[in-house]
């Protein structure tokens, strides 16, 4: 089978390798790939907004398979352009994708199928808006509707914050905004809850936590993540169940009541308060670094897995997992997010050799010639498998230290809920 991944981060890095292990998998293409992917598949420049070139190529080259990593193609419609050509595509439809793609689409299909969400308001004027938040609990929380590349989400303590925040949405910081949303603060534990599905059927496809904020202690600007582990503390049976009665059958009902159906993974971004799942956001793609976690775990053929899914089998397929825990940690570029330079070397890491259930997934990084130089904020992903998390996080950050790059930055706290110091 030739198949063809869309994306250049860490996630299409950790989706290839572990693509590549499948004896069904002949050839990989990348769409653009990166330094990591270089080595397993063959990187095809082309940009992941030009639907049509990448449609071309997969003609031309005789792909059977195609998977979409990042979420800005498929909310503009990348599986509908490439289904509409006959070509097998894992990822959902662009109705689908709204579930990422607006938060206010997600929050009506909440109101019709009774799933649990903060509470909200929905406000067409600044003016509205701005009354409504005068008369808030605080903090509160004001978001813009659309993709806002994990920012756009404004965590507000009092009237001046949520008046700014509003401001800014209005004024177009995130793309020209319709309206806004203001919703509930809710307290509790956040967990990312993960599902596979091929329209028919769906299955479990693990739990993780992540750690959006740049510095140590959960401090710092957000970033898109600069680490998580897997499973998240609160993964159990029980707590499992009610998400997927409460929340995961009711969205999936919801797209059928709408004449869609849901292909691809579902990532339900959850707080969980008393023992009680709440829905915060949809994503409807794998997890950037959740992803590079869990993958790794997964003990059954993963192209199996994805060309069932694209023919409604996923059924007869039985998915297998390690017991083992799982801890990533992403080493950036010292900057991030703010301001970074690219093209910086990074000498130690063409000769660099993990151990058994140690991985380096390549992020932004991009190869010239032999050598390997970075392109991006984060960089690369040092995930290890292990029975203890304490022993995972040891050992990733031990491998940090040995490639020694003295541009990067990462934190030596990941997953310090589940470990003890
Ligand atoms: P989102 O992009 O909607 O996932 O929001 C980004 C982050 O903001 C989430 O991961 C939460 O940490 C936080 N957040 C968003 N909405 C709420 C809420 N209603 N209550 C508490 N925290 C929230
Ligand atoms: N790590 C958060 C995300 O992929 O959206």
């Amino acid at each position: 089978m030739k198949v063809g991944i869309v994306g250049s981060g860490g996630r299409e890095h950790a989706l290839c390798y572990s693509l590549k292990k499948s004896k069904k998998v002949s050839k990989i293409y990348c769409f653009p790939g990166n330094a990591g992917t270089s080595k397993i598949a063959q990187n095809i420049d082309i940009n992941i907004n030009d639907f049509e070139k990448i449609k071309n190529f997969i003609k031309k080259n005789n792909l059977d398979l195609i998977l979409i990593g990042p979420e800005k193609p498929l909310v503009d419609g990348i599986v509908d352009y490439l289904e509409n050509q006959n070509i097998k595509v894992f990822g959902p439809n662009k109705i689908a994708s709204k579930l990422e793609g607006s938060k206010i689409f997600t929050k009506k299909l909440c109101q019709k199928k009774n799933i649990p969400t903060a509470n909200f308001g929905i406000f067409k004027s600044k003016i509205d808006a701005i009354d409504f938040t005068d008369k808030c609990n605080y903090p509160t929380v004001v978001k813009a509707d659309g993709l806002a590349a994990g920012k756009g989400v404004y965590i507000c303590n009092n009237k001046d914050e949520s008046k700014l925040a509003i401001e800014e949405i209005f004024e177009g910081k995130f793309g020209e905004a319709e309206n806004v949303l203001v919703e509930e603060f809710l307290k509790g534990e956040e967990m990312s809850f993960f599902i596979i599905s091929d329209g028919l059927n769906y299955k479990y496809f693990g739990t993780a936590q992540d750690h959006k904020r740049a510095l140590e202690g959960d401090k710092g600007k957000n970033t898109g993540g600069m680490g998580a582990y897997s499973p998240s503390r609160l993964d159990e049976k029980k707590l499992n169940d009610k998400i997927i009665k409460k929340i995961i059958n009711p969205t999936l009902e919801g797209l059928k009541d709408l004449g869609t159906k849901y292909k691809g993974f579902l990532y339900a971004g959850l707080m969980i308060v008393n023992n009680e799942p709440y829905l915060i956001e949809y994503n409807v793609r794998m997890g950037d670094p959740e992803c590079q976690t869990i993958l790794p775990k997964l003990k059954s053929d993963f192209a199996e897995i994805i060309k069932a899914c694209t023919e409604e089998k996923l059924k007869d397929i039985n998915l297998k997992w390690e017991d083992r825990k799982s801890l990533c940690i992403v080493l950036c570029s010292e900057g991030y997010p703010d301001n970074y330079t690219n093209n910086l070397e990074i000498k130690n890491l063409k000769d660099f050799k993990s151990k058994n259930n140690e991985y380096i997934f390549h992020a932004g990084t991009k190869k010239k010639q032999e050598n390997i130089y970075s392109n991006g904020g984060r960089v690369l992903n040092f995930v290890v498998l292990s029975d203890e998390f304490k022993d995972c996080r040891n050992k990733a950050i031990k491998m940090i230290e040995k490639l020694n790059w003295k541009n990067g930055f990462f934190r030596r706290d990941i997953g310090y809920k589940v470990i003890d110091t």
